[in-house]
């Protein structure tokens, strides 16, 4: 991404996020780009799905590693998880720099996130294991036996083509019975494909400061 391509942002909690100009897009909430991360992905998928066993977590979006980084935070309370997130255009480390996460996120963590390579699952610490796959989630396969899906796709009007109903088919049949996935996302049509698609959905007050819902999709149990 070139320079003039985008501005570095500070967000109404002080964390900071990236504006898009050409499609006017930021990768996280204005209000709060820490407090969405924590809220709408660690508290209401990661936090609420992990009962204490390992689980596989499916992110769509690893952008600035943001969510990774609270996630790893709150594995290392006993909650071991494998993080797999799909990026198709990985951020420069010089650009990730400039975001002074380091003052939300411990700077050891937040560099051996980053410093992680590529395509190939690390281990982070004892409870997060990280693989941040370069990878179209439009275009390539996906894994299955997901326990929690972070959908964070940039919103709908900005890019439709993966809001359809074939993306929420393919991430139902990659999860496991249970899985739940959330996104700040809580439009009606959104919604409703959830519900079409087979998931139970609950709308949940959304970050503090910030949207007024968000979404949680369950994907229902099997019954013999
Ligand atoms: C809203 S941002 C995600 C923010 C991120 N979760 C964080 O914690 O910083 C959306 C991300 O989706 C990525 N993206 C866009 N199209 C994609 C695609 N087809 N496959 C995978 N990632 C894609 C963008 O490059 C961007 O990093």
């Amino acid at each position: 991404m070139k320079r003039e391509d985008f501005e570095i942002q500070i967000t109404d909690d002080g964390s900071t996020t990236i504006w898009l100009k050409e499609i006017d897009e930021h990768y996280h909430s204005v209000k709060g780009a820490l407090t969405e991360a924590n809220h709408i992905y660690r508290d209401a998928a990661f936090k609420f799905r992990h009962k204490g066993e390992p689980l596989r977590l499916l992110e769509i979006g690893f952008g600035t590693g943001l969510n990774a980084a609270v996630t790893a935070m709150a594995a290392e309370e006993g909650r071991p998880v494998h993080y797999l997130s799909l990026e198709k255009y990985p951020l420069d480390a010089e650009i990730l720099g400039e975001m002074h996460y380091d003052a939300v996120i411990p700077s050891d963590l937040w560099q051996a996130i980053h410093q992680a390579e590529w395509n190939r699952a690390v281990q982070i610490s004892s409870c997060f294991t990280l693989e941040k796959r370069c990878a179209d989630f439009l275009a390539d396969e996906l894994p299955h036996g997901i326990d929690v899906v972070y959908f964070d796709a940039f919103a709908p009007e900005k890019q439709p083509e993966m809001w359809g109903r074939r993306t929420f088919e393919r991430l139902y049949e990659a999860m496991n019975p249970g899985a739940i996935l959330t996104t700040y996302c809580a439009k009606g049509a959104i919604r409703r494909m959830l519900q079409d698609v087979g998931f139970k959905v609950e709308r949940l007050e959304g970050p503090p400061g910030g949207k007024r819902e968000i979404l949680r999709a369950t994907k229902k149990q099997e019954r013999c």
